[in-house]
């Protein structure tokens, strides 16, 4: 790698996983660490992208040559994507998406005292990455699927849906593959229908294949 494969092309990258506030100091989130897209930006800022990582709350180093922007919650990082992705050559939402949040954030702390049992109420987030598919405009756009069966076969009915061309599939059931841990074992699909399946690796390898996937297929369009 360093080969500039990338070098002119402006990438976004989401990664990490959404808090999503239930008052000023609770949160619902996901168990992302945040290392598959650190990772990603890591590898296309080395092929001398224009990389921009869309973050959510993470405890990982700043990538060198990389623009970071954070967020907290899935409509900050829905604005954050949108704002930088008409004019991107390639987005990848690496990012772990809370499908759900507090309908309702309470303004000051919720005090104990004063329930048995709390319901919290939770409403639908966007769809970041389908939004992504209904405006893409020659753009390469890439998504993640993180499954505990069947991964190949919800992995090709993602890639339709959301209009990607290429969609990283891995079964986090499996020893050694998606979140929280270095590595990860994953399947590359692709929109013409191919596949590659790969043995576990650190994300920082996969992050070059995944970059080096990109350059071609952009190469493509
Ligand atoms: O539908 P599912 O959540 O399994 O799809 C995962 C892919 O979609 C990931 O690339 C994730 O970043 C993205 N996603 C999103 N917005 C959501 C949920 C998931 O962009 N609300």
């Amino acid at each position: 790698f360093g080969k500039g494969l990338l070098k002119g092309k402006k990438i976004i990258v989401s990664a990490g996983g959404t808090q999503e506030a239930i008052d000023p100091v609770r949160y619902i989130s996901n168990r992302s660490s945040g290392r598959m897209g650190y990772a990603i930006a890591r590898a296309a800022a080395m092929e001398d992208a224009d990389v921009t990582l869309v973050s959510c709350t993470t405890a990982l180093p700043v990538p060198s040559g990389v623009k970071i922007e954070y967020v907290r919650d899935a409509r900050e990082l829905c604005r954050a994507m949108n704002s930088h992705f008409d004019d991107c050559d390639a987005a990848i939402m690496a990012a772990a998406v809370s499908d759900y949040r507090p309908k309702v954030q309470a303004t000051q702390k919720i005090k104990k005292e004063s329930h048995d049992v709390l319901n919290i109420e939770l409403t639908q987030n966007p769809d970041i990455l389908y939004g992504l598919g209904q405006k893409k405009k020659g753009q390469f756009l890439v998504g993640f699927a993180a499954e505990t069966n069947d991964v190949i076969e919800h992995g090709k009915e993602k890639l339709k849906r959301k209009n990607l061309d290429m969609l990283v599939a891995n079964d986090v059931a499996m020893p050694g593959a998606g979140f929280n841990v270095p590595t990860n074992i994953a399947s590359l699909l692709y929109k013409d229908g191919t596949m590659e399946q790969y043995p576990k690796m650190t994300k920082d390898e996969l992050g070059h294949i995944i970059v080096e996937k990109i350059s071609e297929g952009l190469k493509q369009q």
